[in-house]
Formats: C-alpha cells, structure tokens, sequence
C-alpha cells in the first residue's frame, strides 16, 4: 500500500520540513512561490499543510482530488477557508491555536508602544539623515501609563495582551461575547457592547477574529465613538477595519496614531495608510518568531499525523 502523500503549500522553517519529509512522501514548496488554484488542486495527496494566505474557498475545496482527507493550516485564523464547503465534503480542518499566543500579543504591545510613541515617525526621521538634534518638543508622543486599553475579543491573544499591558501601567477593558471568569478578568472591566468599549478605549486593540459578524466592524460611526485622540491597533484581520474611515480618522486627528500588522486585501494594502506619518505598518509579523512558527508548523504536523493515523486531530476545526 502506498503511504499517504502531503503537500506543503509554502516554505516552513526546516526543522518542520524536515519533519515532514521524515515522515511522509512529501511535496514542497522550495521557492515559496504562492501556488495558483490549478497548483494546489493538482496534486492526488492525503494531506495539505496550507497558509492563512492561501484561499481555500469553496471553488478550491471542490476541485480537491478525492484522495485529500485534511486540510492544516499553518495559522490559528480560519477566515481564508470555506468551512462550510469543507464540511460539505468531508475535509477535516485544523489550525494552531496557543502557539503564537505570546508572539502575536507582544506584537501588539509593541504596536501600542510604537504608536503611541511616534517610533516609526522618529525611525524614518534618523534613516534619513534629516535628525538635527534633541529638542524639548521633538516628536513628543502619548504617555501609555494610565491610560485605558479596550481590547475586543479576550480571548487567548487579548488575555496575554492585558497581562503585557497591566505591566505598563494601562487600565484594562474588555468587550467579549460573553464575560470572563473572574480569575480571568483579572480585574479587567468587562463592557457587554462593543459601543460601551469605544466610549472608554483611549488605545483600542482589535483581537478577534474575521467572521461577518466582525467585517468592518470598526467603521466611521463606530470610531467617532473613540474619545478624540484614540490609538487604535489591529493585529487581527484587516477585515475588522474600515480603512476609508481609519484614514479619515487619522487624518483628522480623531485617532491620533495606528499600529497595524493586518490589512483587508494584503499585501496590497490600501495606499492611503502609506502616506500617514501617525501609521505604523507592519507586514503581518504577529507569529514571526523562529520558535513560534516552528512550533506552529509542528501542531499542523502532529494534525495531520493524526488524521492519517486514524486518530482524532487535537485542532480540529471541523
Ligand atoms: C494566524 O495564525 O492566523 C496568523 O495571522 C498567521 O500568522
């Protein structure tokens, strides 16, 4: 009998390639070249190790060959697969979730702190060479301690962003689906309505995932609930964010400054955001630690393992 087969749509560090090939007949992706709709369903494997940017909507599930049984994605994020479709078919899905929990929420801290405190404005200011010398107002920024976070979605990145941010002296509030235990909490103000977390969020931290519920859920009538002068921080999805009303509003001075590692449509970013002195931009770095996408790559691994041994996935989706 031949051994299941497994396609790996992009380049992963080695010791998860390595891995993979060890263990099963295996089809790589050495030039990390994104792989076109006919390339990721041309291939007759058991298991398909894919990425948060690789579309597997429903057209993709369906033209699958057969022989296809599980779907990892080297991401916790589930936005850029059909589930429905997935279900329909009988694909089994998995993800990474608390892997890049920490990564991904001191990235956030770091987009707070960078925000916050004109990094990105004084970074292009020195590679420049256009620095002429400390003055007494030179890029004076917002003070973080004291001030209140909103982080909506308090799920494992929101709950490690409270714990980094506590240490910085910032006021956590929460807006979730449903409150946290107190043990939780951890003193954070639970809001029941994400408007009741805007009316107090002078940093504002988006941590929840794409679904239709959250598409443009930040939008112009929704930041004009901010106080003036609101930072606001996505290391979710783009999706979350209207970024005609983001640009506005950084333009107008209502948000005083942005960090964002995610963008509707990346990498092609809305072009307005480039301009914008108060933006700083990330290219989707939340995971990208050696430590934490190795370990990401392993968990889809031992999904994958799994399935094909004809045992349980510890991720699965659906
Ligand atoms: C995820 O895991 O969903 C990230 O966005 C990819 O790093």
């Amino acid at each position: 009998m031949t051994p299941p087969r497994l396609l790996i749509t992009r380049t992963l560090p080695d010791a998860v390639e390595q891995r993979a090939v060890a263990t099963w007949p295996t089809r790589l992706n050495p030039d990390d070249r994104p792989l076109t709709v006919a390339e990721l369903t041309a291939h007759p494997v058991e298991a398909i190790l894919g990425c948060a940017v690789d579309r597997f909507d429903a057209n993709v599930i369906q033209r699958l060959p057969p022989s296809v049984r599980v779907l990892a994605t080297f991401s916790v994020g589930v936005d850029h697969i059909d589930l429905g479709a997935a279900k329909a078919r009988g694909l089994i899905v998995t993800n990474t979730p608390d892997v890049l929990t920490d990564a991904t929420a001191d990235i956030a801290m770091l987009l707070i702190l960078a925000a916050c405190r004109r990094a990105g404005e004084g970074e292009r200011l020195v590679r420049a060479n256009q620095w002429t010398g400390w003055t007494p107002t030179q890029l004076m920024g917002i003070h973080v301690a004291g001030r209140r976070l909103g982080i909506y979605g308090m799920g494992r990145i929101g709950q490690a962003l409270a714990h980094r941010a506590r240490a910085f002296g910032l006021a956590i509030h929460y807006h979730n689906r449903s409150r946290l235990p107190l043990d939780q909490e951890q003193g954070a103000i639970y809001h029941p309505t994400v408007e009741s977390l805007l009316a107090v969020s002078d940093i504002l931290s988006l941590n929840a995932p794409a679904t239709p519920a959250t598409d443009r859920l930040l939008n112009a009538e929704r930041i004009a609930l901010l106080p003036r002068g609101a930072v606001l921080i996505n290391t979710a999805r783009g999706a979350l964010v209207d970024d005609e009303a983001v640009i506005a509003a950084l333009t107008s001075g209502h948000l005083a400054a942005a960090g964002l590692d995610v963008f509707r449509g990346e990498p092609a970013l809305h072009p307005g955001y480039c301009t914008l002195e108060n933006a700083v931009l990330l290219p989707h770095l939340g995971s990208a630690t050696v430590d934490t996408r190795t370990a990401m790559g392993m968990k889809a691994l031992d999904n994958i393992d799994a399935v094909l041994l004809g045992r349980d996935p510890p991720d699965r989706v659906v």
